[in-house]
């Protein structure tokens, strides 16, 4: 891997022998891409993919130009990086390379989350300073390449330096737009990805040819949002999941977002990501920066699943932090569709017995425990016991837990205040709002301003004092409402464009410290499900509530989307209760364990409800579970069967090795007299023979067996090579008794044989 520059011609050309990322600066100092795909010579010259000469925008010839880093009012008409306005008012910027600095290794971004690397073998990266001399302003690029992912983190720090060249003096800039990475392409043969939804059906995967114009995604909820993730993708047309061209973009970013596309009138495609310009401006003091969150870019001509490999590797491992990275999870009980609000410490010590009974190892208690809440109307921002329900307090009943060998999980919902409660009654200036305008309630509820520093104290010190109290192992930060009349009373009127990335930095800040304070807690996010499932959440906890949606038949596709960016060790996933709370589907309870195995694992049901089957069912689910949990957190999982294309779904998870490699079949819809079906796998070593055995698995005479072993029938044996190119038989009876109804699924799980 290396960053080299080369003075004649003005050459960058990043590279790690997987990719290579190349852009020049011009004669008149503008830096254009040149390059972004599958690694080049370094020792060439590709100076001749941009124009020859970049002499000015006369007649526009910008037009026909690739930048690195666009702007405004210099000629350049398409979709900008930066925008500002200046003391005088104008709005021309026209940044030209200064200097650049090249480094092993890759920086923090302070206070964003951002990927990173442990040693600075793992990164190169490329400074780079753009000057608007007019101006002043200084727009620093930041390129990391990574030695092992064909990545390249790109963010930006805009500063205010109080030199000009002219007459001017610009006291203070106001930035009005700062994308964290903007990248022009050659040509506009592609079809743009996102992942779309809503609440309970949010990562819906869709994908249509680029048209001209500007196209793609954003938030302005405040939170990245269940109706479009702070993703997309450029494919190919024709690229599938195993082959041809993509380049992902992601955003390490929790807030207002955008992720957008224009394909120009010139036949080039621009994609700029970064904080939604909508609603956003920032003063820029003399002295002062502006730091962006940062944009991963990935690129495969393996198709889309290697853009996933590339995402999964990097956020597990360099993005994910802390104790839990690289542990496994505890398989956990989460009392929220069991119990709802109607609960009191009885109630739920005896769903953690059951649990316990069964081999679960963590009680997570969810919403109602605090204030005096026994609904969604009140108490949010009185962080202390309801003690009508739970007589003993927090930590009275988390040692109760913990005395029947399982750990204790504990709900919050941190950002957020009741009108009805005593910490409104006390602070009303609290809650985010504008003077003289009612507040939008949502969910009968308010959002604390998190720009201001004291209530993120006093949110620290209350959670603090309960964590530090009570043997608490695992914490849920939940937050369920978007942010409406967005004003703080903190900020100047010329600053209240900051609120939203101020209330972000407020949010992470929390975050920071209580993960800082409390390091061995494991942090579960979640808003309303997946409405803030994303990059920025990653770095604070290791997994997220991926969709309030539990039912098994819906989560094939929530889940099959968000693997698109997303490892399944992010994406917390529970068997839930049947018929399902969400849609009302009756489903198996095995079908909906299968599905969620390739998640953190979980159950969130009353278990006094579960038939005597149902809960032997539960117990070998468990048992083959934590047999194969170090596989389905760390195995490289590979998309085999689209529940988007038809009524069955596959995927698969490979152990880094190849010795192991667990398969699942899910068949949503029964059909009749049904012809042989066969799935062809991928990642497998093609040379060597695999034991099949498969699961749930089945005693001859058809019922379940009761060891949680997965001891086949009959066992068989394929080879690699057969089961990638010819295709695993899933329908095979000799694997199981033929399957009939709706909504069933078979695991398939495959030993290299050794010897
Ligand atoms: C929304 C979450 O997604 C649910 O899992 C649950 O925690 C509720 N909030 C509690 O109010």
């Amino acid at each position: 891997m290396n960053i080299t520059y080369t003075p004649d011609g003005g050459e960058f050309h990043l590279s790690n022998g997987i990719i290579s990322y190349i852009f020049r600066i011009y004669e008149n100092g503008y830096a254009g891409s040149l390059y972004f795909g599958k690694a080049l010579s370094p020792a060439r010259s590709y100076r001749h993919l941009g124009p020859r000469e970049f002499r000015g925008f006369s007649h526009s010839p910008g037009d026909f130009t690739r930048f690195e880093y666009p702007s405004t009012g210099n000629g350049d008409f398409r979709i900008p990086a930066i925008t500002v306005v200046h003391a005088d008012g104008s709005s021309v910027i026209d940044p030209v390379y200064r200097e650049h600095r090249i480094y092993s290794g890759k920086k923090p971004i302070p206070g964003l989350p951002a990927t990173y690397v442990e040693s600075d073998a793992e990164a190169d990266t490329l400074e780079v300073d753009l000057v608007d001399a007019p101006s002043g302003i200084v727009i620093t690029l930041f390129y990391s390449i990574f030695r092992d992912y064909p990545v390249i983190a790109r963010h930006v720090c805009v500063t205010n330096s109080g030199i000009t060249s002219g007459s001017a003096v610009y006291a203070c800039e106001t930035l009005t737009c700062a994308m964290s990475a903007s990248l022009d392409l050659p040509d506009q043969v592609w079809e743009l990805i996102e992942l779309t939804g809503a609440w309970g059906r949010e990562f819906q995967e869709e994908r249509r040819p680029l048209r001209h114009g500007a196209q793609g995604v954003a938030s302005v909820r405040g939170v990245s949002g269940s109706q479009q993730n702070p993703f997309i993708a450029l494919a190919r047309p024709g690229c599938d999941e195993r082959t041809g061209e993509a380049i992902g973009f992601s955003l390490v970013y929790s807030g207002n977002f955008r992720a957008e596309c224009e394909a120009d009138s010139f036949g080039m495609t621009r994609v700029r990501m970064g904080i939604n310009p909508a609603g956003f401006s920032w003063n820029l003091g003399s002295g002062e920066s502006f730091e962006t969150p940062e944009a991963v870019i990935a690129w495969s001509l393996s198709g889309l699943g290697g853009l996933s490999d590339a995402y999964h590797g990097l956020y597990r491992t360099r993005l994910a932090r802390g104790f839990w990275r690289d542990r496994d999870r505890p398989v956990l009980i989460n009392n929220w569709e069991g119990t709802y609000f109607d609960f009191n410490e009885d109630r739920l010590l005896s769903i953690a017995r059951t649990a316990k009974d069964f081999g679960v190892e963590l009680f997570v208690l969810d919403d109602g425990w605090f204030g005096k809440r026994n609904d969604d109307t009140s108490s949010l921002g009185d962080w202390a016991a309801n003690t009508a329900k739970l007589p003993d307090g927090i930590d009275g009943l988390a040692r109760k837990v913990e005395s029947l060998g399982m750990k204790f999980g504990l709900w919050f919902e941190p950002e957020m205040i009741s009108r009805e409660s005593e910490l409104f009654a006390a602070h009303p200036d609290w809650a985010v709002g504008v003077p003289g305008r009612t507040r939008t309630e949502a969910r009968h509820q308010y959002v604390l301003d998190f720009t201001r520093a004291e209530i993120v104290d006093h949110i620290f010190a209350a959670i603090s004092d309960i964590l530090k109290k009570g043997p608490v192992s695992y914490v849920k930060w939940d937050m369920n409402r978007n942010i409406t009349e967005p004003y703080s009373a903190s900020l100047s009127a010329d600053r209240q464009g900051e609120f939203f990335h101020r209330y972000m930095l407020g949010v992470y800040l929390l975050f920071e410290r209580l993960t800082s304070a409390f390091p061995e807690i494991l942090f579960e996010s979640c808003s309303s499900g997946g409405a803030r499932f994303d990059p920025g959440m990653l770095f604070y906890a290791p997994q997220g509530w991926l969709s309030d949606d539990s039912d098994a038949v819906e989560r094939l596709r929530i889940q099959w989307g968000a693997s698109l960016c997303y490892p399944p060790s992010s994406m917390g996933a529970h068997v839930s209760a049947s018929p399902n709370h969400q849609v009302g589907r009756v489903t198996p309870i095995d079908t909906r364990a299968a599905v969620a195995f390739f998640g953190a694992f979980g159950y969130e049901l009353d278990p006094a409800r579960l038939s005597q089957s149902e809960l032997e069912a539960v117990k070998i689910q468990i048992v083959f579970f934590k047999q194969h949990r170090t596989l389905f957190r760390t195995g490289r999982f590979i998309r085999l069967v689209n529940p988007y294309e038809g009524t069955d779904a596959s995927w698969m998870i490979v152990c880094p090795d190849r010795s192991r490699a667990i398969v699942a079949f899910y068949r949503v819809l029964a059909k009749p007299f049904p012809v042989a079906t066969r799935v062809k796998l991928a990642g497998l070593d093609a040379g060597v023979n695999y034991r099949i055995t498969t699961w749930p698995e089945r005693t001859p005479t058809g019922t379940t067996g009761s060891s949680g072993s997965t001891v086949a029938v009959e066992s068989v044996v394929r080879g690699g090579d057969e089961l990638m190119y010819s295709g695993l038989r899933v329908l095979d009876s000799a694997f199981f008794e033929p399957q009939t109804g709706d909504f069933w699924a078979k695991l398939f799980i495959l030993d290299m044989i050794t010897s």
